[in-house]
């Protein structure tokens, strides 16, 4: 970083401040560091030059310098809520950021975009505060790790639960499908909810609460003319777009969740437990069913726009990009997921059956 912004630094327009003298930990991501010696500290998030999966992971300007003003606006939506405080969701928000064009990179027309993402930070607030006496919280991807004999971490916090394996499911799917719905129907918005960007508020190895991080980076809003769009202020409209066509937000969900996290988990608990995939399904299903039964009156219309129980929904590849797509092209543009094909949606036997 140094050699590359010499230059500015020789200027005075940058300063090296050297090193902080913390002890900083990546997390899952590697990008984002935690304190390690003072848990209740701000996260960092930083730009990284690593192509991986189909982008290189810098922070893109518009939305690290927007994070700030879109924590506001999701925080505020949703603190005001009276079902989401209900469900004690927790949204990390991202409340400071930095971004630092590089003067010879960006005067060049067409400049590939990960040289214009090279240097900057986002500040996020640590879930530690958040977590009530009695709770800890996990990665939602430890759901799915198993070790080197396939022992699987969820059966094990089956077990400690002393709940059943369908009981403890019914459990997750109550804790993580109804609030991320809830914001999806309720203000037209959602977040990419994959198990990176989630964490499961555990209380005696139950699942109680659910925790969004990197809604700034992944959150998407509806292109339809909601009203609770309408009064968004002019800089977060402006970093998240135009917003995309109903079925494809719902997709979010459908993608993050059900394709990135519970078609593996399913899998697990059938062989580790014999708790069978059928049920796994048939219970995520039941928590969407008892959710909308609720909010009928209140959001009926918006159950059928964003329609989280249709058939099938598009299959989104991130690799095929790289492999299919766009290969190792040096494009302005971010590329985006590669749509192909779809896959049935499994929460719609369930839904028939029910019928
Ligand atoms: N289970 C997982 N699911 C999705 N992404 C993961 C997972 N584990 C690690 N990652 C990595 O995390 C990165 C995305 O997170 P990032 O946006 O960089 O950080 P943060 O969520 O802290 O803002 C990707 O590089 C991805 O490869
Ligand atoms: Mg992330």
């Amino acid at each position: 970083m140094l050699t590359l912004h010499a230059g500015a630094i020789a200027r005075g327009e940058l300063v090296a401040l050297g090193a902080l003298g913390q002890r900083y930990l990546p997390g899952q991501s590697i990008r984002t560091l935690a304190d390690v010696d003072h848990p209740e500290r701000r996260h960092l998030k930083l730009a990284l030059s690593i192509l991986n999966t189909s982008t290189y992971r810098g922070l893109p300007r518009g939305r690290t310098l927007a994070a700030p003003a879109l924590t506001q606006w999701f925080t505020a939506v949703c603190a005001a809520d009276p079902f989401l405080r209900e469900t004690g969701l927790v949204l990390l928000g991202e409340v400071a950021s930095a971004s630092v064009a590089h003067s010879a990179f960006e005067a060049i027309a067409g400049v590939p975009y990960q040289h214009t993402e090279m240097l900057g930070a986002i500040w996020r607030e640590p879930v530690a505060p958040c977590l009530r006496a009695g709770e800890r919280a996990i990665t939602m991807a430890a759901l799915i790790h198993r070790d080197a004999d396939g022992v699987s971490f969820a059966e094990l916090l089956i077990a400690r639960s002393g709940l059943d394996a369908g009981a403890w499911v019914k459990r997750l799917h109550e804790v993580t499908l109804p609030p991320l719905l809830h914001v999806l129907y309720r203000f037209g918005a959602t977040f990419s909810p994959h198990a990176q960007n989630c964490l499961v508020v555990l209380r005696d190895d139950v699942p109680a609460r659910l925790v969004v991080k990197d809604f700034v980076d992944d959150a998407m809003i509806s292109s339809e003319a909601l009203p609770e769009l309408a009064d968004m202020p002019a800089d977060v409209r402006a970093a998240l777009g135009e917003g995309l066509e109903a079925t494809l937000l719902a997709q979010w969900i459908q993608s993050g969740l059900l394709v990135c996290v519970h078609r593996y988990l399913a899998e697990i608990l059938d062989e580790r437990t014999g708790y069978p995939e059928r049920a796994f399904w048939g219970a995520a299903e039941r928590a969407v069913a008892v959710y909308q039964e609720r909010f009928e009156d209140e959001l009926g219309p918006r159950f059928g726009l964003f329609d989280f129980e249709a058939p099938a929904f598009v299959k989104l590849c991130l690799n095929r990009v790289r492999i299919l797509g766009r290969g190792y092209a040096d494009d302005p543009e971010r590329p985006v997921a590669s749509a192909s094909g779809w896959i049935d949606n499994p929460l719609a036997p369930a839904r028939e059956a029910a019928r």
